[in-house]
């Protein structure tokens, strides 16, 4: 297929202090060429406007407070309208410098020590982090893994948000690392059971945007009124246009109870204005970079199909879970029969490629690896020839 914009370009990133290729992480120290498909960052530039409003900003040279304006406001909200028809008032969004730093305010500002989070397991580390840092306790519900589809385990839900001491929950939608993107009927069910025993809904839709053909992403907080003033909703352009470094995240909280709570939590740290850039790079990418984020969805819907065309033809005995969404790919390598040790020694060690291991996610995720595919075919082929090499040749 031709694209109007070159994913296909391979640009080193070596040496340029990105944690993906050259970070502090263990794994790099031991082996110099350890082909990166972890970590949730992509291989690709963003888009042209977006590196316009950052040199022309930078050429101003002035890097002094920042606020952000009337236009970033309205970027925001149409992109939100357009995209998931959910209808933002401005006062309900609230920077932090990222979604991860706001679920750890969300922890303080909605529970106490010793109270409990429910999380869905496997689960993005940093869920159970946020918990735990903070002296409270994970509670899980994990996923269930029906016919290689995971689904909500709703009968277990209602039996664990009975317990007193679990004052919320954190939702992923869509959701890493299964790749779930949770119909509206899923989301309503889950809702509901949240509402009626008083369990705030910390929905973490940072993921929206990245969405395969034929699924359909639905807002937590846009299907009802009583969702919106239970919930409060972390998003980003930084995922699907690849600026996580640029720590800009809008909080979406329509209920004034629990914004006030969320900005006293922020105020402690004193955690108020955004860098100069995020709101020009914001406003840049929500105005001018739509067809960028549909050409790139197309072209990682093509490194889908080829993953699982090689997996199925040189790596029989792997399950690839059918993303919905998301560019990060669950892989069920179970039947090979390796220990979590030896599962991680043939990917790391062997066929020298850096996956996330799924243990990371919950014990539930033993003998799973997520693979990240938003990098250029030609990175994905040779991980994928390197890990089939290892695992046929033993
Ligand atoms: C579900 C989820 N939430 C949050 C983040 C990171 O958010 P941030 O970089 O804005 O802190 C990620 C990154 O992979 C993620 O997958």
């Amino acid at each position: 297929m031709k694209h109007k914009y070159n994913f296909n370009e391979y640009i080193d990133r070596r040496n340029s202090r990105c944690h993906k290729w050259d970070g502090e992480n263990p794994m790099y120290k031991k082996s110099e060429n350890l082909l990166p498909l972890w970590v949730a960052d992509m291989d690709f530039q963003s888009p042209k406007p977006i590196i316009d409003a950052l040199v022309k900003r930078a050429e101003h040279g002035f890097f002094g407070y920042s606020f952000f304006p009337d236009e970033y406001y309205e970027a925001v909200i149409h992109w939100f309208q357009r995209r998931y028809n959910w209808k933002l008032e401005r006062n309900w969004i609230v920077f932090t410098p990222g979604v991860v730093p706001a679920l750890y305010l969300s922890v303080q500002a909605y529970s106490e020590p010793g109270d409990k989070v429910l999380i869905q397991t496997p689960a993005y580390p940093p869920f159970t982090a946020s918990v735990k840092d903070n002296g409270r306790k994970s509670l899980l519900n994990p996923l269930k893994l029906t016919n290689s589809r995971y689904e909500m385990d709703f009968e277990d839900l209602k039996e664990k948000v009975k317990d007193p001491k679990v004052k919320m929950i954190i939702l992923c939608n869509p959701h890493n690392p299964t790749g779930r993107v949770w119909t509206k009927e899923e989301l309503a069910q889950f809702g509901d059971i949240c509402l009626e025993n008083q369990v705030l809904v910390i929905s973490d839709e940072i993921h929206a945007d990245i969405i395969y053909p034929g699924y359909k992403f639905t807002a937590f907080a846009s299907i009802s009124e009583e969702f919106a003033q239970n919930s409060i909703t972390c998003t980003s352009p930084s995922k699907p246009f690849n600026y996580p470094s640029l720590k800009v995240s809008n909080i979406i909280i329509p209920n004034t109870k629990l914004r006030g709570k969320f900005i006293k939590a922020r105020k402690k740290i004193h955690l108020r204005d955004p860098n100069c850039f995020a709101s020009l790079v914001v406003e840049a990418t929500y105005n001018e970079c739509e067809d960028w984020l549909e050409e790139m969805l197309k072209y990682i819907t093509g490194n889908l199909e080829y993953l699982k065309n090689f997996i199925r033809q040189n790596l029989p005995q792997v399950k690839v879970i059918e993303p919905e969404g998301t560019y990060l790919i669950w892989l069920d390598f179970r039947d090979f029969g390796y220990s979590t040790k030896e599962l991680t020694n043939m990917i790391k060690e062997k066929a020298k490629v850096a996956l996330e291991d799924g243990f990371l996610f919950s014990k539930q995720g033993r003998g799973f690896q997520r693979i990240n595919i938003a990098c250029p075919r030609s990175i994905l082929e040779e991980a994928l020839t390197r890990i089939s090499n290892a695992l046929n040749s033993t």
